[in-house]
């Protein structure tokens, strides 16, 4: 993990302060502002409205919806620009997700999502995420996981964090296990959008990502 490094940006002087102060940082500090995350070549930034095209282009070929079933993705712009606002409304002012568009820092333009979600008692949380097909296999995804990951633990002050896949779906798998996280079971015919598949439960801890940490810096 030590050949990465990310910058959460419009969060730092807020973060600064409670250092200053010498308050805990937690869960709430993670939703004062939008979280804007940077990464070596990708910003994790709000959705627009502007984009709702593109997000919903992604989903035209068989391979991008292949493995999240039917709710999973939107069908019409009314669609997109509707789950656009949920994710920059409801769901992150009541901190039940923060739903991040993936873009390049360069241009900006937008070639993924990312959310983080399902959060129990301000300490567990999930992930998901999908990247548009034509950007496959260039590491993108594993670099957001691994900058969501060190929010996940560093700000937002959780234990675990936890995403599912399905057993056929080996490159989300493998995104997983580079940025850490290890596979616990397959759940058998797991809800999966609007269908059931044998689906992979795989989870990072806290205790995992700060050993990785301190091992990375001592080599
Ligand atoms: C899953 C997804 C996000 C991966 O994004 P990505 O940016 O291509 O991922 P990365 O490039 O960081 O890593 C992909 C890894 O999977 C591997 N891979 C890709 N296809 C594979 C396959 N069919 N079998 C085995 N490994 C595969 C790649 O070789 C790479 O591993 P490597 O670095 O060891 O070579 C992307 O494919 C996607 O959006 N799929 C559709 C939506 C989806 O499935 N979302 C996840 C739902 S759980």
């Amino acid at each position: 993990m030590g050949d990465f490094d990310s910058r959460f940006i419009l969060q730092e002087l807020y973060l600064r302060q409670l250092k200053v102060r010498g308050e805990p940082m937690g869960f709430k500090d993670a939703f004062k502002t939008f979280p804007i995350i940077e990464t070596k070549r990708l910003i994790l930034r709000p959705l627009n409205k502007d984009d709702a095209p593109t997000y919903l282009k992604w989903f035209s070929t068989k391979e991008m919806r292949e493995f999240l079933g039917g709710l999973a993705y939107p069908k019409n712009i009314e669609e997109s620009l509707r789950f656009i606002d949920n994710m920059n409304g409801v769901y992150f002012t009541k901190k039940r997700t923060i739903c991040w568009g993936i873009a390049f820092k360069e241009s900006n333009d937008l070639i993924g999502r990312f959310e983080i979600c399902r959060f129990i008692r301000q300490s567990m949380a999930e992930v998901a995420y999908s990247l548009a097909q034509e950007h496959w296999n260039n590491g993108y995804m594993t670099e957001a996981l691994r900058a969501v990951v060190k929010f996940g633990f560093e700000i937002m002050d959780l234990h675990r964090i936890e995403a599912t896949a399905a057993t056929e779906n080996e490159a989300s798998a493998r995104v997983l296990h580079k940025a850490g996280f290890i596979t616990e079971g397959v759940l058998r015919k797991y809800n999966c959008g609007d269908e059931f598949r044998d689906t992979y439960i795989m989870s990072i801890l806290n205790e995992d990502y700060f050993s990785n940490v301190v091992n990375s810096k001592n080599t």
